[in-house]
């Protein structure tokens, strides 16, 4: 006789969450809606949600189960905007800030982001996946269980390579999603951002395959709304999925590239004005904020997040991690976007979960707990979803769920 090896999936069932926060609903433009389940339950076979709903309804025999009673469940935090891969910190530029010297100022020195070149075409890459696991590690305890992540510390082939294969190559449980971001700084070898467009134009066709997004600073003294235009172009004939750093400094109509070219997302949007808000509506752009960069900037000025919200523009949150504003942690921003850019709880969750899952493509698969969908779920010592945000300045996770594995607990 004939024995076939029967698979059985491990199931893991996690019940009497307090609240447990589907995030179903989608992309809300006018209520983010969080689909709380009180006393919620979810199982779990393999990697994906087989069944989701009250602890009651949801009996059968799981291979392990988890309490999560006064605790509030909820999908992982998606991290839609990251400059993970760089080498070298600048705490020192902390003292330039406080003296007054702006962000442009000291890039304009040869610190800031042309600091973190130097520093990052000197590393190796396998220095490179050490510097980055660590900061890896930060995300995952604070919650974040997907993340985009960009070049841009490279600026020649070579070195953007080098980071895009790191990661493209890294083992860890956060999943990642590759940026090509090119068009970062002008880097020393060229004296006109137009030179060094034409030559990312040259690179772009070997460098695609290895990444998903391509993304530019648009602004005033970086690059221009005509050069972000011709290489998010450039980077469309290859497969890559236009985003754009618009208007952190200055409104200077980047916000129209990203409309012209078809942006996922466009970025930081502090300085954007009535009328490329209203732009961006009219094209269903989603508007990434990243509040933790004024913030390090030392800046009272953010993103005027309820004039998006109003507009129906979808907004999400991220990060944006980086040696200028270096957190790793979703939490701290969701303080931020509540304190200094008055969103609602609802929204600032809604915007680090399924909102930012749209930001970087892959709302299907994951920032909603719905049967179906990847299994990246948190348990947060929160009695009710408000303290989150709320109760700020420690980590609330204290489990971490990826692929359906406990990975941090
Ligand atoms: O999104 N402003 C441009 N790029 C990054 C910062 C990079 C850096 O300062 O190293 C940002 O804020
Ligand atoms: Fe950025």
């Amino acid at each position: 006789i004939f024995i076939f090896p029967i698979y059985l999936p491990y199931m893991l069932l996690i019940k009497n969450a307090s609240q447990l926060l589907t995030l179903a609903g989608g992309i809300k433009k006018e209520d983010y809606e969080l689909g709380i389940i009180e006393n919620g339950a979810v199982l779990i076979e393999g990697e994906k949600i087989v069944e989701i709903g009250s602890t009651k309804e949801l009996k059968g025999s799981a291979d392990k189960e988890i309490d999560a009673s006064s605790k509030v469940v909820m999908p992982g935090f998606v991290d839609p905007h990251t400059h993970l891969v760089f080498s070298g910190t600048r705490e020192n530029e902390l003292y330039m800030k406080l003296q007054g010297k702006t962000y442009l100022e000291i890039l304009k020195m040869g610190g800031g982001i042309l600091r973190t070149v130097r520093a990052t075409r000197n590393a190796s890459k396998e220095a490179l996946i050490k510097e980055s696991m660590r900061r890896l590690d930060y995300m995952l305890v604070n919650g974040t269980t997907t993340a985009e992540a960009k070049s841009g510390y490279g600026l020649n082939y070579e070195d953007e390579r080098k980071i895009l294969e790191v990661i493209n190559d890294i083992k860890h449980p956060i999943d990642l999603v590759p940026t090509f971001l090119g068009a970062h700084a002008l880097p020393p070898e060229f004296k006109k951002s137009g030179e060094h467009i034409e030559y990312m134009k040259k690179i772009i066709p070997k460098i695609a395959p290895l990444a998903k997004f391509i993304d530019i600073f648009c602004e005033k003294g970086v690059f221009n709304c005509e050069e972000s235009k011709e290489y998010l172009d450039e980077g469309k004939k290859y497969g890559l999925v236009p985003k754009i750093h618009a208007d952190e400094i200055e409104d200077i109509g980047c916000t129209k590239v990203a409309v012209e070219v078809g942006a996922i997302s466009a970025d930081h949007l502090v300085k954007t004005s009535d009328e490329n808000i209203e732009l961006m509506a009219k094209k269903g752009i989603i508007a990434v904020f990243l509040p933790a960069t004024p913030y390090m900037l030392l800046s009272k000025e953010y993103a005027r997040a309820r004039k998006f919200i109003e507009m129906g523009i979808p907004v999400a949150l991220a990060t944006d991690l980086n040696p200028n504003a270096y957190t790793e942690s979703m939490q701290m921003v969701i303080s931020l976007a509540i304190t200094q850019m008055h969103m609602l709880p609802e929204e600032a969750i809604a915007a680090s979960t399924i909102n930012a899952a749209a930001a970087i493509g892959m709302k299907d698969k994951i920032g909603s707990l719905e049967k179906g969908k990847q299994a990246d779920l948190i348990i947060l010592d929160a009695k009710n979803y408000q303290q989150i945000g709320y109760h700020f300045g420690v980590n609330l996770v204290e489990k971490v769920i990826k692929k359906g594995k406990l990975v941090w607990s």
